[in-house]
């Protein structure tokens, strides 16, 4: 997809990201994901994968995404999805994506020097809670009461790693819920409480990064917007392609050409 540039005459250096969520591993893939990071080359200077990196959160399924990214030569960072989680073998996926190179993000934050440019990033999962009209009540059973204790821990991630990075030129938060509902338009009402939470808005809203991206809504939209700042559901079956690129050109004030 593409938009009018309104900056493009403007002097800066241009970072490319490339951006996917919802990619699903899976050795009967290995081939086509192989050759969808290898076409990256020349292309992105960064990569942001949004969680859901496998199917079942098997180590086998991660280690395709490994060999993806081993000598790719491009930065990857990277949060876990909900699926990542499904046989709870987390412990040995961050050690087989770690050896493929990939900078795992869970509640932490990352920067790094792409193009001239200081890059940070604030990464973490996300969690279940919903949106206005879904959202779960911080009330009753303790089990209940720990879910929301769950998601307030990203929040409060979310806000501590925005305040680190704030001097960042480039600033991403990456996550697999959503942090708005306006990119889960197409999704069953019924399960919106499932996808994400709009108590992830909020530092997202009083920081301004540049730029927010997500996964996990397979069936949602691609565009969304806390305040002023973009966000975008990658969730590759919403691209419908393997990934979105961003050319963010840096000024006074980073601005999406697209
Ligand atoms: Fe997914
Ligand atoms: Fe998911």
């Amino acid at each position: 997809m593409s938009a009018e540039n309104p900056h493009a005459a403007e002097p800066g250096p241009v970072v490319r990201v490339a951006a996917a969520g919802d990619i699903h591993c899976r050795e009967e893939r290995r081939d086509e994901i192989v050759a969808a990071f290898a076409a990256l080359r020349g292309v992105a200077d960064l990569v942001l994968l949004a969680g859901d990196l496998t199917t079942y959160g098997e180590p086998e399924e991660v280690a395709v995404l490994a060999d993806a990214c081993r000598d790719l030569g491009i930065p990857v960072y990277a949060v876990l999805g909900n699926h990542d989680w499904h046989v709870d073998r987390v412990p040995e996926l961050t050690v087989v994506l770690r050896d493929g190179g990939i900078h795992m993000l869970e509640r932490e934050i990352a920067t790094c020097q792409v193009a001239g440019v200081d890059v940070g990033i604030v990464g973490a999962k996300g969690f279940v809670g919903g949106f206005p009209g879904s959202h779960l009540p911080d009330f009753g059973e303790p089990l209940l009461r720990e879910v929301y204790a769950e998601g307030q821990r990203d929040v409060e991630a979310l806000d501590r790693g925005l305040r680190a990075i704030a001097l960042c030129q480039l600033r991403f938060v990456l996550l697999h819920y959503a942090p708005t509902d306006q990119t889960l338009v197409g999704e069953d009402e019924g399960i919106m409480a499932f996808l994400g939470t709009d108590r992830l808005a909020a530092p997202i809203a009083e920081h301004e990064p540049t730029l927010a991206v997500h996964g996990h809504a397979h069936a949602g939209c691609f565009e969304g917007r806390i305040g002023t700042v973009p966000v975008y559901n990658v969730s590759v079956p919403v691209l419908g392609n393997d990934f979105e690129l961003f050319e963010l050109r840096v000024q006074e004030q980073a601005a999406p050409i697209h």
